[in-house]
Order: structure tokens, then sequence, then C-alpha cells
């Protein structure tokens, strides 16, 4: 195992040496790979899970671009899945002591064998063309949430504040923007991202299920329902009447979520605290913190990376 991991490492360093790279606040570098821009360790956990995921075909994946909704989506479908397990769950759930993303691993966050339980339920932010084989060869399920440009960089703004790493020291909005707007930020360009989803889930509609962010805060109980239905477990008329939809709602809402004495004082395995997850969750909240001038530049490269496809965000 040791030699193999070592071989691992060696095989990376010699991959990103051959990158482009570009600086970064990040990390000291971002590297781009099959078009999209990494941070080397995020870049070597998409690697090691390109050689190693293996999907079943009951799994279910929960993507999007960080910042979309991840956190929020992770539990709705943990919730969903295992409704049946925990009948009063606003009283005792794993989401009232776990933080989402405890409970629901990254595909290439390295702890992916700890995910034992059928279905499994992951969530990764990689690309939709860098997928390990195994997702997309097999009938596992996607479910993306995507979210404003502008929302999700104000939102990754204050997230990346909040690490406070210190590549951030400096940094000022107007450089995140443009990096942001080249495509070079974690896991980006963002709009190739959705845009490749969105595709897919036209063409592949047993596949890909595509949700808006926003979609789903202004109508949480028709898109549960339809994410309910996308994964084969739609709700029974019973379980509609007896507040079961409600409650998945209300367990999983930002407003209950971040209370958690586990998302406010927790910590993940790899150190990061629990509570820089939860924030506003406002539509269109980027106007606090974006100047005019740097909310247009947003729009303008979202406008032209929308030529040509009917997508609208
Ligand atoms: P803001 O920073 O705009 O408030 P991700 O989970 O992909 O990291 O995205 C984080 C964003 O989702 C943050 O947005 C956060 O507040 C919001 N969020 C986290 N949990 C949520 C929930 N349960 N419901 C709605 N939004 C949530």
């Amino acid at each position: 195992k040791l030699l193999a991991e070592s071989e691992f490492n060696q095989e990376c360093k010699e991959l990103l040496s051959s990158l482009p790279k570009d600086k970064s606040f990040f990390a000291e570098y971002l590297y781009q790979y099959e078009g999209f821009w990494y941070p080397p360790n995020l870049l070597e956990g998409v690697l090691y899970s390109q050689k190693h995921f293996q999907a079943r075909d009951s799994d279910i994946i929960v993507v999007s671009s960080p910042k979309s909704g991840t956190t929020w989506l992770k539990a709705l479908v943990f919730a969903l899945i295992y409704r049946q397990d925990y009948q009063t769950p606003l009283e005792s759930h794993p989401l009232l002591d776990n933080n989402p993303h405890t409970l629901v691993p990254f595909v290439e966050g390295f702890n992916f064998h700890t995910q034992d339980t059928s279905p499994g339920i992951f969530s990764t932010h990689i690309p939709l063309g860098s997928l390990p084989e195994s997702i997309k060869d097999s009938p596992c399920k996607l479910v993306y949430c995507c979210r404003n440009p502008k929302d999700a960089f104000v939102s990754l703004w204050h997230f990346m504040k909040r690490l406070a790493l210190k590549e951030m020291a400096g940094c000022t909005m107007e450089e995140m923007v443009r990096g942001f707007c080249r495509g070079s930020s974690v896991y980006g360009p963002f709009w190739d991202h959705a845009l490749e989803y969105w595709k897919e889930s036209r063409e592949n509609p047993g596949k890909v299920l595509f949700v808006m962010y926003e979609e789903m805060r202004e109508q949480p109980r028709e898109w549960v329902k339809r994410i309910a239905e996308f994964l084969e477990c739609s709700f029974t008329k019973e379980e509609i009447d007896n507040g079961v939809l409600e409650d998945i709602i209300k367990l999983c809402s930002l407003e209950n979520l971040s209370k958690l004495e586990v998302n406010q004082k927790g910590k993940l395995v790899n150190g990061m605290e629990t509570k820089a997850f939860f924030r506003e969750g406002e539509i269109g909240g980027w106007r606090d913190t974006l100047t005019p001038l740097l909310a247009e530049e947003i729009d303008k490269t979202t406008e032209e990376k929308l030529i040509g496809s009917s997508f609208r965000f």
C-alpha cells in the first residue's frame, strides 16, 4: 500500500510540473487540468478518485461548484434517502449531530472508502468531463446544484476570508473577480462547469437532475419532491399528509442547521470549521458586497459564456 501511495505521489508531482499554472489566492498556484483549475491538494484528490473511485449502480452523487448549495443539497439528499429510519427527524436524526459534509463524503476527498451504505451518497465538485469513469459509465444518479454566479462568487469571497489562508492576505476583491472571470478559481471556469452539466441533464435526464439554488429557496416543496422522484423515492400521499416532506425541509433549512452546536463549534476531519459553511443564503445578496463595476464584470462574462446556449442563470 505504501509503495502504491508513494508511486501515486510521484505521478502527481510529475503531472503538476507539466500543467499550466496561475498565481492564486487559494494556494500558491492553481493548476489547469482537463480544462479546469485546481489547487494542488484538490487536484490530487481528483486524480486519486479517477484511479480508485468505484461507483455502484445505486450510488447518488451531489454535484456543484463550490458555494452553490452543496451543504444544503447533501443534507436534503441524505434526509430523503434515510427518511424511513428517522420518523421524528426534528428530534432525533444524524443531521442534528453531524455536519452534512461528515455524512456525505467528497468523491475527491480521499475518504470515500468510509461510505459503505447502500445506496452510497457522495458529493463532488469535479467537472463532468473529469469524473471517474465508473461514475460516467454506471447508472448512478447525479443531482447538480447551480447558483447565480455573482452570489456564488460573493459566497466564495466570504468563505475564503473566513478560512484566512495566507495566500488571501492582501488579496483584493477586484483581483479575485478578475481570476473568477478568467476561470482561474477553484474548479473554475464556473460557467463551463454549470453548462456542461446542464447540457448533460437535457440529453440524459435520467442521469442528471439540474437544480437551481434560487428555485429551491423559492419553492422548496416542489423541488424536494422533484429530487425525490428523480432518485426514485417519491413521497407517498400518506407521507405528505403526515408532514414528512415539511419535516425534511425544516430539518435541512439554513435556520435549523446553522444553529446546531455541531455546525457552530464543530470541525471537519480536515480541520475546517463547520460554521464556515453557513452564512446568509440570500438570493441577490451580492448587492451588499460587489460594487456595480465588479458586478458588471461578472455579468459580462456570463453573457459571453452563454452565447449559443439557451441556459440562463
Ligand atoms: P452564502 O455565503 O451566500 O450565505 P456550499 O454549501 O456549496 O459551500 O455553499 C454555501 C452557501 O450555501 C452559503 O451561501 C450558505 O449560507 C448556503 N447554505 C448553507 N446551508 C444552507 C441551507 N441549509 N439552506 C440554504 N442555504 C444554505
